[in-house]
């Protein structure tokens, strides 16, 4: 399908998807959030994708937010269609059964902040600034972020970036563990393309199990949350990958895992 807003490139098992307006600093308005929910949902469904990347162009933003200019005439219904649809494309990358790395150069901020976090690895460079804005245009956050910050970083973190609204550094945010890692920007590419490149040749099913043990046990209670484990742990002895892991270990040579 050919996108107006975004890029796909494939490399390997790895897919990028770009967010590509970057004359608006990559800013998500309708029409990019109802693209993005579409390559999610493509990479979900095409097994020959094994990892996601998901990037915004050129060097100033990965995103720098939902679509001001677009917002700015809303009504409260309209406002609360771009919510759901912001919200429903976040679940998406969250609940993908295959792991999505946000690659972040510059601004995150508002709808992409909310975005990075609903990723599940961050990758950032150390120019990097987040933030959540809203507040300073009489906004609260509204694809997530108040929810979504709050599991991440915890109450206090969360009520200073939200009511604040001031930006911060990629070291802040590393420290808070927002971001997983922070390299300077000419290492950010080899950086994200070889955790990319490790997450695609894991075994897919067990990348599977974990994400949904971690994403959706999380959300139970403890024993509801180890019960999850327990069913995703057994299930894998199901698995061809399973053999072919443990076999590798006991033969000492690499395993090639095929999702089976
Ligand atoms: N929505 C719509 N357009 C946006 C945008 C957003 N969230 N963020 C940036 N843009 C646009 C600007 O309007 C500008 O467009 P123009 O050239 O047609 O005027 C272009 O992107 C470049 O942005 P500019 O503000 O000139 O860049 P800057 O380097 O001076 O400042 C920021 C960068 C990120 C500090 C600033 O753009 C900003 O504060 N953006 C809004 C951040 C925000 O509040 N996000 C949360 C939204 S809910």
């Amino acid at each position: 399908m050919a996108y107006r807003n975004l890029e796909i490139g494939n490399r390997g098992g790895v897919r990028t998807i770009t967010v590509n307006r970057p004359d608006k600093l990559n800013a998500l308005n309708r029409d990019t959030l109802n693209e993005l929910t579409i390559a999610f949902t493509q990479a979900a469904q095409d097994d020959a994708v094994r990892a996601v990347v998901l990037a915004g162009a050129g060097e100033k933003a990965f995103v720098a937010g939902a679509d001001i200019a677009e917002m700015h005439g809303y009504t409260s219904i309209q406002a609360q269609g771009f919510s759901r649809a912001g919200q429903h494309l976040m679940t998406t990358i969250e609940r993908l059964d295959k792991p999505v790395v946000a690659r972040i150069q510059g601004y995150a901020l508002g709808g992409g902040l909310e975005l990075a976090m609903a990723c599940h690895l961050r990758v950032a460079s150390d120019k990097a600034k987040f933030g959540q804005p809203e507040i300073n245009l009489g906004l609260i956050p509204g694809f997530g972020g108040t929810q979504r910050l709050l599991r991440l970083v915890g109450r206090s973190a969360t009520l200073e970036l939200c009511l604040t609204g001031t930006p911060i550094n990629a070291a802040r945010a590393h420290a808070l563990g927002l971001v997983n890692q922070v390299v300077a920007p000419d290492a950010l590419d080899a950086t994200v393309n070889a955790l990319a490149d490790q997450l695609a040749a894991a075994a897919p099913l067990a990348a599977a199990g974990i994400l949904d043990a971690v994403l959706q046990g999380g959300e139970a209670g403890l024993d509801q949350g180890l019960e999850f484990e327990t069913q995703g742990f057994a299930l894998m002895f199901a698995t061809q990958d399973m053999r072919e892991g443990t076999s590798a270990f006991l033969e000492k040579r690499k395993a090639a895992f095929k999702g089976q």
